[in-house]
């Protein structure tokens, strides 16, 4: 019989890493139920002592998941592993996920600790956390670039305490496939327990190799569990992305003889999701879900797929959630219809007063766009979703602009209490109405990012804005949808002002010191 493998989700939390894709506790909730119906078996949902947000993030996310383990991330000490345990406090089975580094490197200039200090701590801190959970996972971060005498004796020890898992992070993506499989082989061959624990990979992306060196430790290594996030989300270049690492498994399962428990019709979804929450826009040409990734354009091609799919095509895009734009509803769609939708795409409303609010989101976008697509019906819980507690809300736009005339936008928005309007002029439409928000607003946050994507084809599309602004050494993505890209862009740009608002989304680094 094939081997299983463990998917370990982190987007909600080494995905959360990526500079400005930090989520509000709703955002990661509608991300951790999505990835339940996906079924990946453990989803880590943040890190609880990095800040009082994601402390309530995690444990919203440990209530409402039933069928995953829920992870939260620890430094290796008594007080962050507290944290951890007490956040997973409702879930149904969690997993406290225990780090430290193991290289020269970063015990010497991050910790400055000793190997026999680091060595103490990391037991220590196990002995704690096996008292608070069963399911201990241990990380010794870089570990792939450390002294594998010493990365043993860690790995020996801690399994001793307790530890469930072993994961051995290459976390500045310096591995290449076979020197990684190599060497977690050879760690598991010196650790004389090494039968004991779970061994897991969790490779960074910064040559392009995660997903193949994730996959060599789990061929060549014995590694069961792979770390990865959806789109590949994730620090600098990213993490290993889970939909390739399932496809891989299931379209070459002749190689690597092994099984994963995913619900691949899910991906597609997910990956749509993530995206739109987070303003991190998927490259077209990324495997399995760029908007390219199963379009035939080249006559040769399609002439090969309509006489046999197996031409050109080792997957079907359907078995990965893609399905063709349909038109689920219209002006003419009931309250009822719209429901049944919410429920197809596995987004609960509770409350009835939401559900009436988002309809009448639904009935006004109706109005404005004759198609509404599963993507809309998306934003539109998003926007609801968000709306809830933000500090700015928008509330209309006008502008003026001729060609060879400097445009003027006047933008009303909610300001806490407050209803304001101001006016501006840009050098461009957007530009006027991000402009009149700053007049009145007055953040003086530095734009890093702004971009516009479709969400489905064709220019009646809504338009996705993302903006990205720093602010005070954080940094925050705003996303905003609409018809028109200008009130997009100005949503986007109030979006990402809300989150800078909230001083509870302010998080410490994961990369800090114990
Ligand atoms: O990349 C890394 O080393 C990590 C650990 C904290 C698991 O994300
Ligand atoms: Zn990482």
């Amino acid at each position: 019989m094939s081997d299983k493998v463990i998917i370990f989700d982190t987007t909600l939390r080494d995905g959360e890493q990526s500079p400005g894709a930090s989520m509000t506790k709703d955002e990661k909730v509608r991300i951790a139920r999505q990835l339940e119906r996906l079924k990946v078996d453990v989803i880590e949902a943040g890190f609880a002592a990095s800040s009082e947000g994601d402390f309530q993030a995690i444990s919203a996310v440990a209530a409402a998941v039933k069928d995953s383990i829920v992870c939260s991330l620890a430094r290796a000490n008594d007080k962050d592993i507290t944290r951890a345990s007490d956040a997973l406090k409702a879930a149904k089975a969690k997993r406290i996920h225990a780090f430290l580094a193991t290289s020269p490197l970063h015990m010497a200039v991050k910790l400055r600790m000793s190997p026999e200090e680091v060595l103490e701590q990391a037991k220590r801190s196990i002995r704690f956390a096996r008292n608070l959970a069963e399911d201990i996972e241990f990380s010794a971060e870089d570990g792939y670039r450390s002294e594998i005498d010493f990365l043993s004796r860690v790995v020996e020890a801690v399994i001793k305490e307790g530890a469930t898992t072993i994961n051995i992070p290459d976390t500045v993506g310096y591995a290449t496939p076979e020197l990684y499989g190599e060497f977690i082989k050879a760690l598991r061959t010196r650790v004389p327990n090494s039968d004991k624990a779970v061994w897991s990979v969790h490779c960074h992306n910064d040559l392009g190799m995660a997903v193949a060196n994730s996959l060599a430790g789990v061929k060549i290594g014995g590694a069961r569990q792979i770390e990865c996030t959806i789109n590949g989300l994730g620090e600098r270049a990213g993490n290993t992305a889970l939909e390739e690492i399932v496809m891989s498994l299931r379209t070459r399962k002749d190689y690597f003889d092994m099984v994963c428990g995913i619900d691949a019709s899910q991906i597609v979804p997910a990956s749509k999701l993530v995206s739109q929450i987070t303003g991190f826009v998927v490259q077209p040409n990324k495997a399995v879900v760029g908007a390219n990734a199963f379009a035939h354009a080249s006559g040769i091609h399609q002439d090969g797929i309509l006489k046999n799919r197996e031409t050109y095509e080792i997957m079907r895009a359907e078995d990965v959630g893609w399905s063709t734009n349909k038109i689920v509803l219209g002006k003419l769609s009931g309250r009822n219809a719209f429901k049944q939708r919410l429920q197809e795409l596995g987004i609960t409303v509770e409350a009835e007063a939401d559900l009436n609010e988002a309809f009448a989101r639904f009935k006004a976008l109706a109005d404005q766009k004759a198609e509404i697509f599963d993507e809309d019906i998306i934003a539109i819980m998003s926007d609801s979703a968000a709306e809830e507690g933000e500090h700015y809300h928008f509330i209309s736009l006008s502008q003026h602009s001729e060609t060879g005339e400097r445009p003027k936008s006047r933008v009303t928005f909610r300001m806490g209490e407050k209803e304001v309007s101001s006016e501006a002029e840009g050098n461009g439409p957007v530009d006027a109405s991000l402009n009149a928000i700053e007049e009145i607003a007055k953040s003086g946050a530095e734009q890093l990012l702004y971009s516009v994507n479709a969400i489905t084809s064709g220019t009646q599309s809504q338009g996705e804005v993302t903006v990205r602004l720093a602010k005070g050494g954080r940094i925050v993505n705003g996303v905003g949808t609409d018809p028109d890209i200008i009130a997009a862009s100005a949503k986007a740009y109030l979006s990402a002002l809300n989150k800078l608002h909230d001083p509870s989304q302010a998080k410490l680094n994961a990369q800090m010191t114990p």
